[in-house]
């Protein structure tokens, strides 16, 4: 079963099945065109903290989360790390990591 998950900022909507976390939902959806990039990604694995999202509304599941990157006041309002969640129903969330930097002909910015 896959749950729709919505980025409140950009408007994006992605499917994410139950058995997977945000970021591989995120990575695997394709509307026609190229991945979304709604979220940050990093290591994918808990360990950097750039996919930092607060969960607005729905049920979602948590693996074990560094208290380095994420609280436990912090988590207990619905601030987790998109790889180490997976949907219950289906999600709005908002994106509190930055957005990563971009290339321009100029130089990196
Ligand atoms: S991608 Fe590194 S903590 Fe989620």
């Amino acid at each position: 079963m896959k749950y729709r998950v919505a980025v409140v900022e950009s408007g994006e909507a992605f499917l994410c099945a139950r058995e997977e976390h945000l970021l591989q939902g995120m990575q695997s959806f394709r509307v026609g065109t190229p991945l979304l990039q709604a979220i940050p990604v990093g290591c994918r694995g808990g360990g950097c903290g750039v996919c930092r999202i607060r969960v607005l509304s729905g049920d979602y599941e948590t693996r074990k989360m560094s208290r380095k990157h994420i609280a436990a006041e912090d988590q207990a309002r619905g601030i987790v790390l998109a790889c180490r969640v997976s949907p219950r129903s289906d999600l709005h969330i908002q994106v509190l990591s930055p957005p990563a930097p971009s290339c321009t002909l100029e130089g990196t910015q």
